[in-house]
C-alpha cells in the first residue's frame, strides 16, 4: 500500500453512537438499537461515513457495557441480534458501513467462560483467565500477587474463596483479564467476538485496550509512584507487553483479513512514536490505524487522572503537531479527534461553553478537526455543541463506575478533607466520562426527546437541553449542527488537504492563538484559530501566495480582518 493509497476507512468520517443515551424507543429511559435506526437517516444528512457503535452486547453493566457476557447476544433493554443485523442492513442500503466495539481484553465475570473457569483449579477453562495463588506479608498476611493497581482505584486482583486464588482485573472487578497466552483461548476470541459478526457482515472493529492483552512474564511488581498505598499504577508494565505484536497479526491473519475491515485501536500509555508505528505499518497488518490519548489526556494529573493540574494552548499545539505529523513519509495511517464515550465534551474542555460563547467555540472545534489529517472521529452530541455537565450537579448525579471509585477513595483516602473533595470534584466536572453519556439531546420536549420515561432518562438530562439540541438547530443556517455539516462537507471537497494533507504549525509557543498550515503538492491550506475570548492579532503566516477565505465560523468575515474575534477560526486556502 502506498502512502497515499485511498481506502474507504481513510475517506470516511466516522460517527461514534453510544448506545444507551442515542435515543430510547421504548420509553425504559435507556436507549436501543431501534432508537438507532430510527435516527439512521439524521445520520445519514450530518455526512458521516461510518457509524462505531459503542457496546451493545449482553452485559451486566458495570462498565456500560465494556463488560460482556455473552458476544453473540446483544443487552436485552438495547434490542436483539435480530435488531443488529436491521442496523447493519439500514446503514448499509444508504452507504453507511457500521463498525462494533471489540472488547476482548477482558469479558465480564458473568461470562460462561469465567464462570466455568472459576469453578476448579482444575477446570479445562481455569487458565483461559489470569488466576495466581497469594503472596503473604511478615505477619502472614495474605496479599495479592502484585501491587498493580485496577483502572477503576483499588488492587487490580480479586480474591476467590471457593478456589483460594486471586485473578487479575485490570478494569473492575467484574471484568476479569483473558489470557492470551492460551492459543485455545485466542481461538475462541475470534471466533465469538469477531468472526461472528464479521459473518452477518460489520464492517470492523474499534478495538477496546488493544495494547493490554500480552502481560510482562513474571508479573513483576510496579515502581511506586505514589507513596503511601500499596496499589501502584502500573501501565508502563501492562501495556504493550512481549506478544502483543504477534496476537495481533495473528488476529488479522486468521480472521480479520478474510473480510473487508477497518480496525482501529485504543492505544493507551504510548507515547512514543516510534513504538505507535509498529502498530499501524500498513506492510505489516496489525491494526488500520490507532487513538493516541495526549489531546484528550491534557490536563490531567500524572499519577491519579482524577486530580486535574491544567494546561497551556502550548501542550496542546505541540500534541496535535506531534500525532499530525508522526506518519509523514510512512506506510501508516492515523486518527484525528478530541471526543468520545470516555471524556469531557470538547467545548468545555479546549475552549469556552459559556452561553455566549459556546456556539463559537463548537464551531471553531469543528473546523480546526475538519482539517486535520487522518480518519476523523465525531462523538454523538459533538456535532450541537453539547457540553459537560453543569458544576452544580453533586457526586450522586454521576454514574460512571471510574470517577464513583476514584471519589470514594480519594475521600477516605484524604480522612474526609474538603479540600480533596472539591478537587477532586472540580476535576471530575472537566474530565468525568458521565459529560459524553448524557442522553443525547434531541428536543427541547420533556428530558431532551431522548426517552417518553415519564421519570426521565437513566442518567440525568442536561440542564441546558432547551437551548442546545438536534430540533432547533437543523433548520438555522448558523447553527453548530450546519457547521458541521458544511465543515464535513468541505474536508470531502478537499480531501488531499484535510485528511491526506502534512501539517505544519507556526508560532508554537503562542498561548492565545493556533495557526497551522496543511499541505498536499501545490496546494495549501492555512488555518487559524484564536482560543480565547479576547480579540487576537492575526498575523499571517510567512506562506507565499494569494490568501482566500474558503470557510470562518462568524458571520460577515471576509478574510481581510487582520484582528480575530474571541473564538473565531477561519481556514484560508493559498494559492
Ligand atoms: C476503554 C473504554 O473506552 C472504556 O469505556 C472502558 O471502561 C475500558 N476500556 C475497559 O473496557
Amino acid at each position: 500500500m502506498t502512502v497515499t493509497e485511498r481506502v474507504w476507512w481513510k475517506d470516511g468520517t466516522v460517527y461514534q453512537i453510544y448506545p444507551a443515551s442515542y435515543k430510547d424507543s421504548t420509553g425504559d429511559g435507556l436507549g436501543d438499537i431501534p432508537g438507532i435506526i430510527s435516527k439512521i437517516d439524521y445520520i445519514k444528512d450530518l455526512g458521516v461515513d461510518i457509524v462505531w457503535l459503542s457496546p451493545m452486547y449482553e452485559s451486566p453493566q458495570y462498565d456500560m457495557g465494556y463488560d460482556i457476557s455473552n458476544y453473540e447476544a446483544v443487552h436485552a433493554p438495547y434490542g436483539t441480534v435480530a435488531d443488529v443485523e436491521a442496523l447493519i442492513s439500514d446503514c448499509h442500503s444508504r452507504g453507511i458501513r457500521l463498525i462494533l466495539d471489540l472488547v476482548i481484553n477482558h469479558t465480564s465475570d458473568q461470562h460462561a467462560w469465567f464462570k466455568e473457569s472459576r469453578t476448579s483449579k482444575m477446570n479445562a477453562k481455569r487458565d483461559w483467565y489470569i488466576w495466581r495463588p497469594a503472596r503473604y506479608g511478615a505477619e502472614g498476611r495474605r496479599m495479592p500477587p502484585n501491587n498493580w493497581r485496577s483502572f477503576f482505584s483499588g488492587s487490580a486482583w480479586q480474591w476467590d474463596e471457593e478456589t483460594q486464588e486471586y485473578y487479575l482485573h485490570l478494569f473492575a472487578e467484574q471484568q476479569p483479564d483473558l489470557n492470551w497466552e492460551n492459543p485455545v483461548t485466542r481461538k475462541a476470541i475470534y471466533d465469538s467476538a469477531i468472526e461472528f459478526w464479521l459473518k452477518k457482515g460489520v464492517d470492523g472493529f474499534r478495538v477496546d485496550t488493544v495494547n493490554m492483552y500480552s502481560k510482562p512474564p513474571g508479573l513483576p511488581d510496579a515502581p511506586i509512584s505514589d507513596p503511601g498505598v500499596f496499589e501502584q499504577p502500573a501501565s508502563m508494565l501492562f501495556c504493550n507487553g512481549p506478544r502483543m505484536h504477534e496476537f495481533l497479526r495473528e488476529m488479522n491473519q486468521l480472521v480479520l483479513n478474510k473480510y473487508d475491515t477497518m480496525t482501529v485501536g485504543e492505544l493507551p500509555h504510548t507515547p512514543d512514536t516510534a513504538h505507535v508505528l509498529r502498530y499501524i505499518g500498513s506492510n505489516d497488518r496489525q491494526l488500520d490505524m490507532v487513538f493516541q490519548f495526549d489531546i484528550v489526556d491534557l490536563g490531567q494529573g500524572k499519577t491519579n487522572k482524577y486530580q486535574f493540574e491544567g494546561y497551556a494552548l502550548s501542550d496542546l499545539k505541540a500534541v496535535v503537531e506531534k500525532w499530525q505529523s508522526f506518519i509523514a513519509g510512512t506506510d501508516a495511517w492515523t486518527t484525528a479527534f478530541c471526543e468520545n464515550h470516555d471524556q469531557g465534551r470538547s467545548v468545555s474542555r479546549y475552549a469556552s461553553d459559556l452561553p455566549q460563547w459556546r456556539e463559537r467555540s463548537a464551531k471553531m472545534l469543528a473546523l480546526m478537526m475538519c482539517a486535520m489529517t487522518g480518519t476523523l472521529f465525531v462523538y454523538q452530541g459533538q456535532e450541537i455543541g453539547m457540553i459537560n455537565a453543569p458544576k452544580d450537579w453533586s457526586i450522586e448525579d454521576y454514574k460512571d463506575i471510574e470517577s464513583i471509585n476514584y471519589y470514594n477513595s480519594a475521600v477516605a483516602r484524604s480522612g474526609n478533607d474538603p479540600a480533596v473533595r472539591d478537587h477532586v470534584m472540580k476535576s471530575i466536572q472537566i474530565l468525568g466520562r458521565d459529560h459524553a453519556r448524557l442522553p443525547m439531546q434531541w428536543d427541547a420536549t420533556a428530558y431532551s426527546g431522548f426517552t417518553t420515561n415519564k421519570n426521565g432518562a437513566w442518567m440525568r438530562t442536561h440542564d441546558e437541553y432547551k437551548s442546545i439540541n438536534v430540533a432547533s438547530q437543523l433548520n438555522k443556517s448558523d447553527s453548530v449542527l450546519n457547521f458541521w455539516k458544511k465543515m464535513l462537507s468541505l474536508r470531502k471537497e478537499y480531501k488531499d488537504l484535510f485528511i491526506h494533507g502534512s501539517f505544519k504549525g507556526f508560532d508554537m509557543t503562542n498561548e492565545k492563538t493556533f495557526v497551522f498550515a496543511k499541505a498536499f503538492g501545490k496546494d495549501k491550506a492555512i488555518v487559524v484559530c484564536n482560543f480565547t475570548a479576547e480579540e487576537q492579532k492575526f498575523e499571517r503566516p510567512g506562506v507565499n501566495g494569494k490568501f482566500e477565505l474558503l470557510i470562518s465560523n462568524v458571520e460577515g468575515v471576509d478574510g481581510t480582518e487582520s484582528v480575530l474575534k474571541g473564538y473565531e477560526g477561519r481556514v484560508y486556502l493559498v494559492n
